[in-house]
Formats: C-alpha cells, sequence, structure tokens
C-alpha cells in the first residue's frame, strides 16, 4: 500500500472527506488542514485548477498524489466525475463555539431549527459561505459535518463556523425566525449580529424557538402558497440582510 493510501485509512473514520476538486478548491482556499489528498489523473486536477483555480494551483500540486483509478475507486462512497479526493481534519468544536460567541458580530448566524434534510442543509452552508456569514448552527439530529452534507456544502463548511448546538448553546443576539405568518421582512433591516433561524421543512419553527424569538419575519410570498423551501428561505433572507450592506 502507497503512503497515501494507507494514511487515508487511518484517518478516514475521523477527517472530513472532501468529495471532487470543487470541495478541495474550496477547502484548501478557506484555510483547511488536508493531510491527504488523491487524484486518478492529477495532471488533469493540475489542469482544472490551472483554469478555474490559480489562485490555489501550486497548494493543491503540493498536496495532490496520483492513484491509480481503481485505488481511488476504492477509497471513495460514489466516484466524482474529477476524480479527486481528500481528506481534512474537522475544525475543533470548541474554536468553532468561540467564533460563533464573539461578539459584536459583523455578519448573522444562520440557526436551522430540526432541520432533516441533509441536502438542504448543504445548500444553506454554501449560502451562509457565499454570505460571509458567521456561521451555521443546527439543532436536533441532523449531524451538520455528516457527508451529504459535506457535499452538498462544497466543501465550504471551512469558510464559516458550522456546529449543531443545544439550546443553551445558541449564539446570542437579536433572533429573527422566519415564519409566513411574521411581518414583512421587506421594512426590516435586518442588523449584523442577528441570529436568523427557520424551522424545520416537516413542522416549521419549534415552540422553543419561536418563544425565544425577538421577531418574526415573513418573506413575501402570494396566497395560497403554503411555504418555500428551507435552504431559498435562507437564501432569500441573506440576500435582504446583504441589501443593508450597501453603502447609503
Ligand atoms: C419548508 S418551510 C416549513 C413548512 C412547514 N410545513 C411549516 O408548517 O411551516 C421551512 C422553513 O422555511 C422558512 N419559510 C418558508 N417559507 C417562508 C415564508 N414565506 N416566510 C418566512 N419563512 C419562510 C420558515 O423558517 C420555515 O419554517
Amino acid at each position: 500500500m502507497t503512503a497515501p493510501v494507507t494514511t487515508w485509512h487511518r484517518l478516514a473514520g475521523t477527517a472530513v472527506l472532501l468529495d471532487g476538486f470543487h470541495a478541495l478548491k474550496h477547502a484548501v482556499r478557506f484555510g483547511a488542514e488536508v493531510p491527504v489528498a488523491v487524484a486518478a489523473d492529477r495532471e488533469a486536477a493540475l489542469a482544472l485548477a490551472g483554469e478555474l483555480a490559480p489562485d490555489v494551483r501550486d497548494r493543491l500540486a503540493a498536496l495532490l498524489n496520483e492513484v491509480p483509478e481503481d485505488t481511488y475507486r476504492s477509497l471513495v462512497p460514489r466516484p466524482h466525475p474529477t476524480a479527486v479526493a481528500a481528506l481534512a481534519v474537522r475544525p475543533s468544536r470548541a474554536a468553532n463555539l468561540q467564533r460563533l460567541a464573539e461578539r459584536p458580530r459583523t455578519a448573522p448566524v444562520v440557526l436551522l431549527d430540526q432541520p432533516r434534510n441533509l441536502g438542504n442543509a448543504g445548500a444553506v452552508i454554501r449560502l451562509a459561505a457565499g454570505f460571509g456569514a458567521t456561521g451555521v448552527v443546527t439543532t436536533g439530529t441532523l449531524d451538520p459535518w455528516h457527508p451529504t452534507v459535506v457535499r452538498g456544502g462544497a466543501g465550504l463548511h471551512f469558510a464559516t463556523a458550522v456546529e449543531r448546538v443545544t439550546e443553551d448553546e445558541i449564539p446570542q443576539g437579536p433572533l429573527f425566525a422566519l415564519d409566513p405568518e411574521g411581518d414583512d421582512i421587506r421594512a426590516v433591516k435586518l442588523p449584523d449580529d442577528a441570529v436568523l433561524a427557520f424551522g424545520s421543512e416537516r413542522s416549521g419553527l419549534s415552540q422553543e424557538v419561536r418563544a425565544r424569538a425577538d421577531h418574526l419575519l415573513s418573506l413575501p410570498m402570494r396566497p395560497q402558497v403554503s411555504s418555500y423551501n428551507l435552504a431559498t428561505s435562507v437564501g432569500m433572507t441573506l440576500y435582504h440582510w446583504s441589501l443593508g450592506q450597501l453603502p447609503s
């Protein structure tokens, strides 16, 4: 067994799988520690880096080990079209909680209140990274570092602070909970240190979060439409917050 494959097997149980070129690119860009990275065609992966991510090409060149196609396939649950995979060290929970607790915040925290769908959680993390949110916290049983969530997040878990929290660990700050019955969000300027809470796909906001909320806000929606998708709602709300960032 070659050294990268041995390292892979040693770390696979605890590390975060970066599935594909784009996940590796994002993770490296945002400072992830990557102890092992493999490609079935290293030259093709570096050509892709030269084309799409010249800022991290040299770092990828230093990280990527070529392994036979069969070996690559044996390391991942589902081969990715780019035939690139890597393992990253999960950021420490204590460091993430500290980052989430720091005040004053310059960008909101997204709170997913008992989400159910792994794909939605990944999409939300990608949105939070894109808008520069401080982090994404979840309550309930879903693990926001589940491999399916990481795949949906395209490696952007490393660009924001992602943690599952208990109710007591929900970051402090004015809590704006999103619900179709709330006041129209368009009349409200969301503060930078807001906690933006979204309910579960099945049952909406829990009683606990509803009771803690300082404001209940709705996204504009035509009558007879019951609700938007969770990740879509997060996207619209972060976009609304970002409009308040424009110089007046
Ligand atoms: C799929 S919806 C939940 C639908 C659920 N059946 C319910 O009873 O609320 C998931 C979450 O997205 C947010 N959401 C969806 N549509 C919204 C709207 N029009 N206004 C505000 N928030 C909305 C809410 O936070 C909601 O809890």
